[in-house]
């Protein structure tokens, strides 16, 4: 579904990512794995185009993505949860959803927005409460119903679990699991947390300094992979 074909990445003079090619199939979970600072999320801004790549190509469906404006992707029904969830800390919650509005026609964004809901009964409690408000878990869980406004058919989601409480960690991975197996979203997962990354994925591309040096199934994420890759 999702193709990234030999991408390179610039940062001015610094050379970041290298002749990627990561292939995210239909249906499945694929976790994109590495250690700080490898080109996790300088990956998935270049599938949203929030950077630019300077050679190769990311296709999306039939789409050629790379060609496209950064604002003709997401209505491609690709959802992205940002690193740090990036929610409006002064719109209330309910604003914060509808933002999704603008892209996705009237009544299957009205669908949708009930669906969130149901999904986060949290949220629904919460409607009025400004965004900044919210603790870090119901920031997240607010940015991943952001996401799902637009009925995407692949989410992208980068370190969802980063500096939240183990319980609402669980939570989050079991909706991501769930919206994978039961909803049929594609996913393309940053996780640091192997045992999530080992529960909800299926697949796994491990970076290292901006190339991708191990993939495969997600029991094939042996434990010299994880020495050699992931742990510090
Ligand atoms: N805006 C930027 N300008 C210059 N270098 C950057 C910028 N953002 C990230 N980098 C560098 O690019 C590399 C990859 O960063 P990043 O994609 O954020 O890594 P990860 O998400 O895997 O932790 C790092 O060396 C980082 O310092
Ligand atoms: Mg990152």
């Amino acid at each position: 579904m999702l193709q990234l074909d030999s991408i390179n990445q610039y940062y001015g003079g610094s050379h970041t990512l290298w002749d990627l090619s990561i292939d995210v199939p239909r249906a499945s979970c694929v976790c994109l794995m590495g250690r700080n600072g490898v080109g996790k999320t300088t990956t998935l801004k270049c599938i949203m185009g929030l950077l630019p790549i300077q050679s190769g190509q990311i296709r999306f469906n039939d789409v050629l993505l790379s060609k496209e404006a950064a604002e003709r992707r997401a209505p491609l029904k690709i959802g992205y949860v940002p690193q740090g969830r990036d929610v409006f800390p002064r719109l209330t919650v309910d604003e914060n959803l509808r933002i999704g509005f603008a892209v996705c026609e009237r009544s299957a964004a009205r669908r949708a927005y009930d669906r969130v809901l149901d999904i986060f009964p949290v949220l629904r409690q919460m409607l009025k409460r400004n965004g900044g408000d919210l603790s870090g878990g119901q920031q997240q869980q607010l940015a991943i119903g952001r996401a799902l406004i637009l009925d995407p058919e692949l989410l992208i989601l980068d370190e969802p679990t980063e500096g939240i409480q183990p319980n609402i960690v669980h939570e989050i991975g079991e909706v991501i699991a769930r919206l994978n197996s039961e909803e049929g979203i594609t996913v393309l997962l940053v996780e640091q947390k192997l045992p999530l990354a080992r529960r909800v994925a299926d697949r796994f591309c491990i970076l290292d300094k901006g190339r991708a040096v191990a993939t495969g199934s997600i029991d094939e994420l042996t434990d010299d992979l994880v020495k050699q890759y992931l742990t510090v």
